[in-house]
């Protein structure tokens, strides 16, 4: 790596630069935040579930153009913030917020950011633990189009009930003015610098180039690639592992960008799925329904694809989607690089294709149809115990291209949370081909389905269960899409 241009720890936080001395890389956002006397972001949960934490980073959106990004502070390692500019919510009021609660000149309304008024003039807070993470999500989606129900989907409140939060948000959705945070954002630079942090415990790399990621996995066989640190920021936060290297793969070029070309698509193995959802909306339908049912927000904001299959989790929402558009993924390594499908790449319980000093740069999708093809209907589900930000018990994607005779001329069935891997159910692909797409070869093909995996019994549902959705979410499809 250019040693020249590598960067110590050093970010913004609410405007005051810092550069925290003798502190791990690896340390989340939030622990900074609050060993600091930052106390003002709180902890909830610690795994990304709740939101308390929420902070707004300035990040690039997917035009490359600057804005306010909400993420989850406990999942973040400090190293991954270097150079950025990190605000919360004690530094977005206009006026000074006395320290003390009995100081004699409390903060007035007026003084408050918009959205923080709104949540003042609507009882949007009651205990106000939650309210710092709803505020700087409110606070994020300000500055990007005005704050929906989307934008506090990963936000959690206890005691205040969502109805007055939903109103706060409403009252700012139509009154973005210019002000100090609107012309901070359009001052600011989205270039992530390279960064190479020593650490008292962990060294921290950011590379710029694929060929640099290369040669740090050669330089340190124990290093761990990270992306954005939504599964890997749980081990370090909560499971308390540690690793000894990092390197970061979300400033890598050759990683980062998605070209679309008439055949197919390619997307770099660390664009987040934020990202993903926007640019590439409607183009795979399947993929936009699995998208919006990936986690919230904040964890969708720094999550990526290449991270999804990195885990080789059997619960990854995004593979039976993938599967099914028949991706294949680029990897690359000492060896040089090399190609092969998705349906290949996964060889047992977390266990993959991918060789040491090896890395995933991307993912192929095709969208090209079945030569003949006069319709592909195309439709991803995911069964949990709740709708937003939760893991699967099963989820499921099918793409079938049907001539103009209605009869099934390919068909692929991908399914996750009912093997060792996330995979497809190619018997029942293989007798669907050559039949009418009709409710009689739905019903022929059950009990081939019925048959296509052994899924476990654990706390989430049983092997039955498991068993009967992979049947019925096929026949859902079939009655959604006749
Ligand atoms: C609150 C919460 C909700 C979640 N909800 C969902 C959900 O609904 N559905 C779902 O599927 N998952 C969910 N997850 C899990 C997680 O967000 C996803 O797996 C995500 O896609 C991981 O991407 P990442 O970039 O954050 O990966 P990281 O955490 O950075 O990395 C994960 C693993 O992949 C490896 N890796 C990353 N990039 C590469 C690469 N390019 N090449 C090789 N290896 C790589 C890393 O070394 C690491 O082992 C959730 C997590 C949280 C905290
Ligand atoms: S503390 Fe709950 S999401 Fe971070
Ligand atoms: S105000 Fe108490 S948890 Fe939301």
């Amino acid at each position: 790596m250019n040693q020249q241009l590598a960067t110590q720890l050093t970010f913004s936080v609410n405007g005051e630069p810092v550069s925290p001395q003798a502190v791990s890389p690896a340390m989340t956002l939030l622990e900074y935040l609050r060993l600091s006397g930052r106390a003002g972001t709180k902890e909830g949960c610690g795994d990304g579930d709740c939101g308390a934490c929420t902070v707004a980073l300035i990040g690039a959106r997917a035009d490359g153009n600057p804005q306010y990004q909400a993420v989850n502070s406990c999942l973040i390692p400090l190293g991954a913030v270097a150079g950025r500019q990190v605000l919360t919510a004690d530094g977005i009021t206009q006026g000074r917020i006395p320290k003390s609660p009995l100081a004699k000149e409390p903060v007035t309304v007026d003084q408050l950011h918009p959205v923080q008024g709104a949540m003042v003039e609507t009882g949007g807070s009651q205990c106000g633990y939650c309210t710092p993470g709803f505020i700087m999500s409110l606070f994020a989606a300000y500055y990007n189009g005005g704050p929906d129900d989307l934008a506090v989907e990963g936000n959690l409140c206890r005691c205040t009930g969502y109805l007055p939060i939903r109103r706060a948000a409403q009252q700012v959705a139509q009154t973005l003015v210019v002000d100090q945070f609107s012309q901070q954002l359009a001052a600011a630079s989205t270039e992530l610098l390279p960064v190479a942090c020593p650490g008292p415990d962990t060294q921290f790399y950011r590379p710029t180039q694929l060929s640099e990621v290369l040669a740090l996995m050669q330089q340190h066989p124990d290093a761990t690639l990270v992306a954005g640190a939504t599964d890997l920021g749980l081990e370090m936060s909560w499971h308390r592992q540690h690793y000894p290297v990092l390197i970061s793969l979300e400033a890598v070029a050759e990683l980062t960008q998605m070209h679309q070309t008439e055949d197919a698509v390619t997307i770099g193995a660390a664009v987040p799925l934020s990202h993903i959802e926007t640019t590439l909306h409607g183009v795979f339908p399947s993929l936009d329904e699995m998208i919006h049912w990936f986690a919230a927000r904040q964890v969708r904001n720094r999550a990526t694809l290449g991270g999804n299959i990195g885990t080789a989790s059997p619960i990854g929402d995004l593979p039976p989607v993938l599967l099914s558009l028949e991706a294949s993924l680029t990897l690359s390594g000492p060896g040089g690089e090399r190609t092969l499908p998705l349906a290949d790449f996964f060889t047992g319980y977390r266990q993959t294709e991918l060789q040491p000093g090896e890395v995933i740069v991307s993912v192929q999708i095709p969208r090209t149809p079945a030569p003949g093809t006069a319709r592909r209907l195309a439709q991803s589900y995911k069964i949990g115990k709740r709708g937003t930000d939760d893991i699967s018990i099963v989820a499921a994607a099918f793409v079938v291209d049907v001539d103009a005779d209605n009869t099934i001329l390919q068909a692929r069935l991908g399914y996750g949370g009912v093997a060792a891997t996330p995979a497809r159910a190619t018997a029942a692909e293989d007798f669907l081909v050559g039949q009418p797409w009709a409710m009689e070869t739905v019903q022929a093909v059950k009990p081939l389905l019925q048959e296509a995996f052994t899924p476990m019994t654990d706390l989430r549902g049983s092997a039955e269960y498991r068993q009967r959705l992979v049947v019925n979410l096929f026949e859902k499809f079939f009655v959604e899409f006749p």
